[in-house]
């Protein structure tokens, strides 16, 4: 039975059981509801795991991709609207140095360290705590202990979740260290405005606020290049169709997997960095950040093999996702902004994700 635990004029939380870890330690689900908007959460890898938002003719259907139960989640699960850390994105041969000691990580991407190594924030639970604030929010917290898949210094993280008085998901970040380490968090909410399992977003256009993007290896490691996107299909500089030039895009598998450098701005405060719409069903889809890039990811290794929420079935290209952070491998990058976070310092970001239809 869900359990509404705070409820005011700006919406309301619910919880039940969701399900068990192997251990036996439950998992609950946490259901934020703003009029027809709804987020629904839970502690294992603070995950997102379902937004229902209506289309232009009001009709609600879940836009994020998941699972209905624990076994998916715990099965093979490519991060569907994970809590990703301590270091999102890849960080080459799974080393770097920082203040003249070498860190090596746990490796999970071929010879790279891929969202934070084999059991990364994603694949652990979190502590819950509904907070009674005006507008209905959920606080998970935890303690990555000092040397976890090889990362320096305890680390006290916590991400908060906010479905806001217009229905937007709001996500703020905070880490603290004892020992000098490096933290880049994100989400991997993997999208798709026409509905989970509803085709591929092949159809859906986007447009991102970047004029260079970090070109990658074969390992999807960037060469450490700013390249500008005028003339590559790396320019959604203006609104465009997904699947336009995916093709011309290469890499294997081949799509969009790269990170966008978001224009330079004034202040650190979140600002529009990408809009994603679908001329169908009328949905769009507005991001909002104060970090300096934005991983564009077109589903490219979704294979149709996944069975979703509701039997759903995800075929290639069958969702993006628009991972806000630092630049991949900045640790080991010296020219990328840093992503290095000091005893004394806090890390704290946000970004918002705002739904709507036209
Ligand atoms: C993305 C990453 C992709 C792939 C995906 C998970 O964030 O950029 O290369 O690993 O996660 O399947």
């Amino acid at each position: 039975m869900a359990a509404t635990i705070f409820s005011s004029s700006a919406g309301e939380v619910a919880s039940s059981p969701f399900g068990k870890l192997p251990d036996g330690q439950a998992v609950t689900i946490y259901t934020l509801k703003n009029g027809p908007t709804t987020v629904r959460l839970i502690d294992y890898g603070a995950t997102v795991i379902g937004i229902d938002v209506p289309d232009r003719a009001g009709k609600v259907a879940d836009i994020a991709l998941g699972f209905d139960s624990m076994e998916g989640y715990l099965g093979t699960d490519p991060y569907f609207g994970s809590m990703i850390g301590r270091y999102g994105n890849r960080i080459a041969k799974g080393k770097f140095t920082l203040d003249g000691a070498t860190y090596t990580l746990a490796t999970n991407n071929g010879a790279n360290a891929l969202h934070g190594g084999v059991k990364g924030f994603d694949k652990v639970m979190w502590k819950g705590e509904v907070v009674k604030d005006a507008t209905p929010t959920v606080r998970f917290t935890r303690l990555s202990p000092d040397g976890e898949e090889g990362y320096p210094g305890n680390l006290t993280t916590s991400v908060t979740y906010t479905l806001t008085a217009k229905g937007a998901l709001k996500i703020a970040y905070k880490a603290t260290t004892d020992k000098p380490t490096v933290v880049n968090l994100t989400n991997h909410t993997y999208f798709n405005l026409a509905g989970q399992g509803n085709g591929t977003i092949l159809d859906e256009t986007l447009r991102i606020g970047a004029d260079a993007y970090t070109p990658v290896d074969a390992g999807l490691i960037p060469t450490g290049e700013l390249k500008p996107v005028v003339g590559t299909p790396f320019d959604f500089r203006t609104a465009t169709v997904i699947g336009e030039r995916i093709k011309e895009t290469g890499g294997t598998p081949v799509g969009y997997d790269h990170n966008f450098v978001l224009k330079a701005q004034k202040t650190k405060e979140p600002h529009l960095v990408a809009e994603a719409a679908d001329p169908k069903s009328g949905r769009w889809l507005k991001v909002y950040t104060d970090q300096p890039g934005l991983q564009f990811y077109s589903g490219n290794f979704l294979d149709g093999t996944l069975h979703g929420k509701g039997g759903a079935v995800y075929p290639l290209y069958g969702a993006f996702c628009l991972e806000t952070q630092h630049f991949p491998d900045s640790p080991n990058q010296p020219t990328f902004p840093s992503t290095v976070l000091r005893p004394g310092e806090t890390f704290r970001s946000i970004t918002t994700y705002a739904f709507g239809a036209k």
